[in-house]
């Protein structure tokens, strides 16, 4: 059990806390529930509702915020573990961290919202939240205001000081892979099949650039996608456009996280090549149509898969550290 607070923890409090320990499920080794309310400085401080409440008053004011939060979570924690790395903007010392991958800009939204919890979080009880926690509650809390998802996720997590543009796509799946690509790039992650499946229910919510899908428009229409959404995708994203435009990831229900994914899967509307390919194997299609079957067996799975998403932890002591600014190593 790692402790960060510097201060003396009374044994009454130890024991106190050994015992929730013995209750609570213990998914990583470093991580804990509630790691916070044991935090000395912090204790005047409810932590994860301090986040809750900034991630609330930014999805009120812009939903897609929302869905930009849950993809920064999978974008940090599937490169060098859930450390904030994503969030590091350029410096001289560092010219191209993550950020700069095609992979999250121009795209990859939110970095304010994270930017407000930490200020105020610094004012409460200065170095003690990781930006990397901050990271995993406002992605929970992204899911309970878009899709009524609510689940418990631990957290002590650290956050790094290296971030690298070339770890990018050596991690994180590009929207034309196949099956077995995709596939492969999550069991890296010590990630399965279905829980790939699972997470790719995240495409309800927010949008997409046109540059990511129209390998599946121009010269040729894929013939996996349906052809009258393949006409008003082309409306939005003409072929050699100078502008890359944007548009929802699910024209349905476009700011609620839920299993109509799995309905747009099934009726072959939805973006990506990958979304597309889960209907490519028997297995995996099982899945899909279970999904869209039962939203409350889906939504449990996800949880689930969040939770697990967030205990790719690399980091667990120096020199991993608490971050003053997420965007600038200390
Ligand atoms: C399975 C492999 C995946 C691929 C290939 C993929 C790819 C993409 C791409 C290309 C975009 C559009 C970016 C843009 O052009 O604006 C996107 C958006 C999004 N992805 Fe994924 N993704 C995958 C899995 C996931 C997972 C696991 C999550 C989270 C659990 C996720 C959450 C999102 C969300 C919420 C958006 C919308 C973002 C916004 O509106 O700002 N994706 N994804
Ligand atoms: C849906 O899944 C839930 C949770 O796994 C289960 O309790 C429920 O019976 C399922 N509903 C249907 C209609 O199969």
């Amino acid at each position: 059990m790692r402790r960060r607070s510097s201060n003396i923890v009374a044994f009454s409090c130890m024991f106190f806390i050994l015992a929730l320990q013995a209750i609570l499920p213990i998914s990583s080794a470093s991580l804990q529930y509630g790691f916070y309310d044991y935090d000395y400085k912090c204790k005047r401080t409810n932590v994860e509702l301090l986040v809750r409440g900034v991630v609330a008053k930014a999805i009120r004011k812009d939903p897609g915020v929302g869905a930009g939060l849950i993809r920064m979570y999978f974008h940090d924690c599937f490169v060098r573990g859930c450390d904030a790395s994503v969030l590091l903007d350029p410096t001289t010392a560092n010219p191209t961290p993550e950020k700069t991958s095609g992979a999250n800009f121009p795209s990859l939204r939110g970095f304010e919202v994270i930017d407000q919890a930490k200020a105020k979080l610094e004012r409460r009880c200065p170095g003690v939240v990781s930006c990397a926690d901050i990271v995993a509650f406002a992605a929970r809390d992204a899911a309970l205001f878009l899709g009524r998802i609510s689940y418990p996720i631990p957290s002590g997590r650290l956050d790094g000081r290296v971030s690298l543009q070339s770890e990018v796509l050596q991690n994180l799946p590009a929207p034309f892979f196949s099956l077995s690509q995709n596939e492969a790039f999550f069991a890296n992650k010590g990630m399965s099949p279905e829980e790939m499946v699972t997470l790719s229910g995240a495409h309800s919510i927010g949008r997409s650039h046109c540059s990511s899908f129209t390998n599946r428009l121009y010269p040729t229409e894929d013939p996996t996608i349906d052809r009258s959404f393949a006409g008003i995708l082309k409306g939005v994203c003409p072929q050699n456009a100078a502008v890359d435009g944007v548009v929802p990831q699910d024209i349905v229900t476009p700011n609620r996280l839920s299993n109509q994914y799995y309905k747009n899967v099934k009726a072959h509307k939805v973006l990506f090549t990958t979304d597309q390919n889960l209907m490519s194997s028997s297995d995996t299609a099982a899945m899909v149509k279970e999904n869209a079957r039962n939203q409350t067996a889906w939504k449990a799975k996800f949880a689930a898969a969040m939770v697990k998403m967030g205990n790719l932890v690399e980091l667990t002591g120096p020199p991993g550290e608490i971050r003053k600014n997420c965007r600038v190593v200390n």
